[in-house]
C-alpha cells in the first residue's frame, strides 16, 4: 500500500521537514548510517535474506555510527517470513550476577545522583553478538563470516569521517571526556580527528574478526571476555566471564495486535514498547478519528492523554517476563480495557498525573533502528542500543568497543517515586541475571499475513510514543512512509505531567488552546529519529525513508 498524497494537499494537514524517499523494486535497508545500508543491501545482492542483511548492517554500524550501533549493548528484532511467520529476538543486556537492587544507593538508602549511568557499575551484560548469532543460526542463508566481514573491512581500511562524527570529535576534551572515545576520536598529538579524514579503528576490526571466525563464543568466551573481565575489574565493575558464558539472546513470542483490519506485530517484554504502544492504538481506534483533523487541538489532546495513561499502566506492570510472571499483557493490550481507558478522557480538559511515580525525558540520539526488506518479502526491524549516545563511553583499548549503560533503565531505588523522573515499582527493580525494562519498539504492520510498514525509531521513553504516531498517522491519516515519519509528533509520558512537541510543527493557536485544556506544553526541536519502509506488495514497490533529524542516515535499496 503506497499513499499518494500531493505535496499541496498534504501542506494543509500536516508540516513536514522533508519529502524524500527511496524506491525499489527489489531489497531496501534504511538505518541511521548510509555506509551500513549499504552493506545490507550488498548482502541482499549476493542473494542473503533480510535476517543476513540486518546481521551485517548491524555489525556495519557498529564501526561507522558508535554511538548507539553497538557489539557492547543489546536490542531487540522482530523478523516477519514470507510464509507470514513473525517472531522476536530479544537481546537485551542482562544485570550481572553481582548486582543488587540497592547497588545505586548509599548508605542511607538515598541514590547516588547520576551513578546508574556512570562508570563501570552503570554496564548491562552485552546482548548484541548472541542475539545476532541466534537469529542467524535460525534463519540465515549466507555464512556468518561473509556477514561479519563488511563491518571488519570498514573498521580496518577506514570510513570517510562524517561531519556528524567529526563535530563529535570536537567536542572530545582532552582532560574531562572518558579515554576510549579520547582514543576513538583524537589523532596521536591528542588533537580531534577531522572531517572527511580516514578514520580507522584497528582494535575494534580485531575483535570482529574473532567474533567472525568463532561466533558467538568469539565474544562470549576467550580473550575478549579475560579482556572485559579484566577491564571491569581495572575500572570497578562488576560482569566476570561467568557473566559472559551464561548471557543467552531469546526467542519470544511477539506481541500481537490490530488497528482496523492491520496486524500491528512488536515486541513484548522486556520491552514496554509493544505493549503501550497497542494500548495507545487501541484507545485511538476507539476514538473516531475520521473526525479528529490530523494536528488539530483534538487530535494532539487525545494521542497525549492516551500515552498518559499507556505510560502509567507501563509503570506499574512491566518488567523482565523472566521475573515477573503475572504481568497482566492480554488485558493490557485488550479492547476492553482501550474502552476503560478511553472513557475517562475529558475531551475539553487535560487529566491529572497524580500518583507519584515516574518519567524520564530522554535525549533522542541514543539508540538506533534499521528496517529491511528482502526480495522475497521477509522483513526484518531492528533497534538496539547503548543506552545514552556512547553508552558508558567506556572500553577497553584492546578490544575497541563501547560498553553500554544499560543499568540505568531500570529502576534504581526500591519503592522511591516521584513526580519528576524517578520511578521506583517491584517490577523493574534490579536483580542478578534480570533483563531492565526497554522501550524499544521495533515493529512490523501486515495485512493479510504481508508486511506493509517497517518501522522503528531511538529516543528513550520518546520510542513508544513516535513510533505508535507514525504507524498512527500512516493507517488513519493515509500518509506516506516519509510524510508518517516527518509529521509532527508529541511526547507524553504520565510524569514528569508535560506534553511534549516539536517546534514549528504546531499552530501557536493549537498550542495556546491545550495550555487552555491544562496541558504543560513544552517544545522540543525534534521528536524521535525514524527508521521506515513500506511495502507495495501488489505493485512490487518498496519505499526507504529516513527521518530528516538522521544526518547521516540512508535508504538504500536496489
Ligand atoms: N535504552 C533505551 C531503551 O531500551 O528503552
Amino acid at each position: 500500500m503506497i499513499k499518494h498524497i500531493s505535496i499541496f494537499i498534504l501542506a494543509l494537514t500536516c508540516s513536514t521537514n522533508s519529502f524524500s524517499q527511496t524506491y525499489a523494486s527489489q531489497g531496501m535497508v534504511v538505518s541511521d548510517n548510509s555506509e551500513a545500508s549499504k552493506v545490507g543491501i550488498e548482502i541482499l545482492q549476493k542473494g542473503g535474506n533480510a535476517i543476513d542483511a540486518s546481521i551485517a548492517t548491524a555489525f556495519a554500524l557498529a564501526v561507522t555510527h558508535p554511538q548507539a550501533g553497538n557489539i557492547g549493548g543489546g536490542g531487540f528484532m522482530v523478523y516477519m517470513d514470507d510464509a507470514s511467520n513473525v517472531t522476536t529476538i530479544d537481546f537485551r543486556e542482562m544485570a550481572p550476577i553481582k548486582a543488587s537492587s540497592t547497588m545505586f544507593l548509599d548508605e542511607n538508602g538515598e541514590l547516588i545522583k547520576g551513578s546508574n549511568h556512570n562508570g563501570a557499575l552503570s554496564i548491562g551484560v552485552p546482548g548484541t553478538v548472541a542475539g545476532l548469532y541466534l537469529a542467524h543460526q535460525k534463519y540465515g542463508k549466507l555464512p556468518w563470516k561473509e556477514l561479519v566481514q563488511p563491518a571488519i573491512d570498514l573498521a580496518k581500511n577506514g570510513v570517510v569521517l562524517s561531519y556528524t562524527l567529526a563535530s563529535h570529535a570536537k567536542r572530545i576534551d582532552n582532560s574531562n571526556s572518558p579515554e576510549f572515545l579520547k582514543g576513538l576520536y583524537l589523532d596521536n598529538d591528542g588533537k580531534p580527528l577531522k572531517f572527511g579524514s580516514i578514520w580507522k579503528q584497528r582494535a575494534l576490526a580485531g575483535t570482529l574478526e574473532l567474533i567472525r571466525d568463532n561466533g558467538k563464543d568469539g565474544f562470549y568466551t576467550g580473550p575478549v571476555a579475560e579482556e572485559i573481565e579484566r577491564y571491569m575489574i581495572e575500572n570497578g565493575g562488576i560482569i566476570t566471564k561467568k557473566d559472559l558464558l551464561e548471557y543467552e539472546a531469546i526467542q519470544r513470542e511477539p506481541l500481537r495486535g490490530t488497528y482496523k483490519g492491520y496486524d500491528i506485530f512488536s515486541m513484548a517484554p522486556p520491552s514496554s514498547g509493544g505493549v503501550a504502544m497497542l494500548e495507545m492504538l487501541n484507545i485511538m481506534e476507539l476514538a473516531n478519528l475520521e473526525n479528529v483533523p490530523f494536528n488539530s487541538t483534538e487530535y494532539v489532546h487525545l494521542t497525549a492523554e492516551a500515552m498518559r495513561r499507556a505510560f502509567a499502566d507501563r509503570a506499574e506492570h512491566l518488567g523482565d517476563p523472566d521475573f515477573n510472571l503475572e504481568m497482566p499483557l492480554d488485558k493490557l493490550t485488550s479492547k476492553e480495557f482501550a474502552k476503560n481507558r478511553l472513557s475517562n478522557i475529558d475531551l475539553e480538559h487535560a487529566s491529572m498525573s497524580d500518583s507519584s511515580q515516574f518519567g524520564q525525558l530522554y535525549d533522542g540520539r541514543n539508540t538506533t533502528h534499521f528496517s529491511v526488506i528482502d526480495k522475497d518479502g521477509n522483513a526484518v526491524s531492528v533497534t538496539y542500543t547503548l543506552e545514552q549516545s556512547y553508552g558508558s563511553g567506556m572500553g577497553s583499548e584492546k578490544l575497541g568497543f563501547i560498553f553500554n549503560n544499560e543499568m540505568g533503565d531500570f529502576n534504581p531505588q526500591p519503592g522511591y517515586t516521584n513526580s519528576g523522573w524517578l520511578i521506583g515499582t517491584d517490577p523493574n527493580l534490579i536483580a542478578p541475571k534480570k533483563r531492565m525494562l526497554s522501550s524499544m519498539t521495533p515493529t512490523i504492520v501486515a495485512k493479510d499475513g504481508k508486511p506493509v510498514l517497517v518501522i522503528g525509531s531511538p529516543g528513550g521513553r520518546t520510542i513508544i510514543n513516535t513510533v505508535f504516531q507514525t504507524v498512527l498517522c500512516f493507517l488513519e491519516y493515509d500518509m506516506s512512509i516519509n510524510e508518517a515519519i516527518e509529521a509532527m509528533k508529541i511526547h507524553h509520558q504520565w510524569l514528569p505531567n508535560k506534553l511534549v512537541y516539536e517546534e514549528n510543527k504546531l499552530s501557536p493557536d493549537t498550542v495556546e488552546a491545550l495550555k487552555l485544556m491544562g496541558h504543560d506544553v513544552q517544545a522540543r526541536k525534534t521528536l524521535g529519529r525514524l527508521m521506515g519502509i513500506s511495502i507495495d506488495k501488489e505493485n512490487g514497490v518498496n519505499v526507504g525513508a529516513s527521518d530528516s533529524s538522521s544526518p547521516d542516515g540512508g535508504a538504500v535499496g536496489y
